[in-house]
């Protein structure tokens, strides 16, 4: 990845040579840890400029305070969203909703769409979730004493919910993993072919739901209003688009980063298993010291921001990863503490943006660890084989064999 040439008004001094795509343990790594590798940020600097630090080999400041990316996150008016990283990827220009709006249009469809998630919601779809889970890993039970489980629980299970909330069958599930796979680690050929099939694909539903209505998410969409008008096509595209790829691999690579800490913690696993009920703390805390979402900020004017002269259209890089094993905001940040107390991380976001599905997430990873430690004997990771972490705009985990033999 060549990196762009540092701009002229970033203090020399200011360039720090670490990046979330390229540092090492960022890379694939087996057996990485691209948590940990954050921590020596926390020594320094509030904020630095790093020359390559987007896919696309930009430079962005980097926040590494937790109070200070709040800062950022909860002024729209100084940091923007509107970027359209997806539509960019295929040479086109339509945002992703309401990822990349900015306020007042964001509210708008905020609103329209948070019915749709609210607790209430999700606690009707909570026994679809649980019977996805069980079949999953009854199956994965009734075959082997070993599985890899990326590939046949954690992105099946959470493209299955997706699917479910499109009102689509499993049928074509191996067609949405394969596609989230390509968009995640496939080359620049494979990333576009997958982002076009999934714009395709979200483009026919809607045509189809517009003539054959059901009860379903994109009906709900395509017949919504907005300031008393329909939705237009690209609008349509840009909240189905968002929603399948924000809950395709965040929820996936949470489970897998959760099941590969338990596996390699036999005393931990042991507790959750005798004790289930502290399973949902023990999810924060590992949303917490295993958050993997990096969210970019566009300027939108000049601000000189802890010493940073940063320039309208500079990038800003808020790191969950970073926020989130911050030492003023967490005691021993690096320790994982299944039973933190006042564990206010920042994993899904603060300000207008905070995820959409964080409802649906969280019961997501909890029914499936929940289902996961009911089923499954104590579990280690299988000798010989290890776990391949990478770091990027969403950290992830590729592979994590388990062996309960
Ligand atoms: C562990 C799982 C998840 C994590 C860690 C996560 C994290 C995040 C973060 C950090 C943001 C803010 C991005 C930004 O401001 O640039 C976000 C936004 C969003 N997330 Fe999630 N997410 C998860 C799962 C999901 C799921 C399952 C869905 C939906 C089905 C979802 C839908 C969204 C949407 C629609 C937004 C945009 C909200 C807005 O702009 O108002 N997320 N998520």
């Amino acid at each position: 990845m060549v990196s762009k040439p540092i701009p002229d008004h970033v203090p020399p001094e200011m360039v720090k040579d670490f990046s979330l795509f390229l540092s090492p343990d960022m890379q694939r790594t087996p057996n990485g840890d691209p948590h940990a590798a954050v921590a020596c940020l926390h020594d320094g600097p509030p904020i630095f400029f790093s020359p390559n630090n987007t896919r696309d080999g930009r430079g962005t400041w980097v926040i590494t305070r937790a109070e200070d990316q709040r800062r950022v996150l909860q002024d729209p008016e100084t940091f923007s969203s509107h970027r359209s990283i997806f539509a960019s990827a295929l040479g086109e220009n339509w945002p992703m909703i309401p990822l990349e709006l900015d306020p007042p249009a964001h509210a708008v469809f905020r609103s329209l769409l948070n019915p749709l998630f609210s607790l209430e919601r999700v606690m009707v779809l909570e026994p679809v979730v649980r019977e996805r889970a069980v079949a999953l890993i009854d199956r994965i039970f009734a075959s082997s004493t070993s599985c890899d489980v990326m590939k046949d629980f954690a992105f099946p299970f959470a493209v299955s919910i997706f699917l479910c909330l499109l009102g689509l069958s499993d049928e074509r599930l191996d067609i949405f993993v394969g596609w989230g796979k390509d968009l995640l680690h496939g080359d620049a050929v494979k990333r576009t072919a997958a982002a076009r099939a999934i714009v395709q694909f979200i483009d026919e539903l809607a045509t189809l739901r517009r003539k054959d209505p059901a009860a379903d998410f994109m009906t709900f969409v395509v017949e919504a209003e907005v300031d008393g008008r329909p939705l237009t096509g690209e609008e349509v595209r840009g909240i189905g688009v968002l929603l399948l790829v924000a809950g395709l691999d965040t929820v996936a690579t949470a489970i897998g980063f959760d099941l590969a800490y338990l596996a390699r913690n036999p005393k931990d696993q042991k507790l959750l298993r005798n004790e289930p009920t502290r399973i949902v703390p023990a999810a924060e805390e590992l949303l917490r010291a295993y958050s993997t979402v990096q969210m970019i900020r566009v300027a939108r004017k000049d601000i000189d921001f802890e010493g940073a002269p940063i320039r309208k259209g500079d990038y800003i890089s808020c790191a969950t990863a970073i926020a989130n094993r911050d030492p003023a905001e967490f005691d021993h940040p690096d320790t994982i503490d299944l039973a933190r107390e006042d564990n206010r991380h920042s994993a899904f976001a603060c300000g207008p943006h905070r995820c959409l599905g964080s409802h649906l997430a969280r019961r997501e990873i909890v029914v499936g660890l929940e289902e996961w430690l009911a089923r499954i004997p104590a579990f280690r990771i299988k000798e010989g084989t290890s776990p391949i972490t990478y770091g990027g705009q969403v950290f992830g985990i590729e592979n994590v064999i388990l062996d309960w033999s």
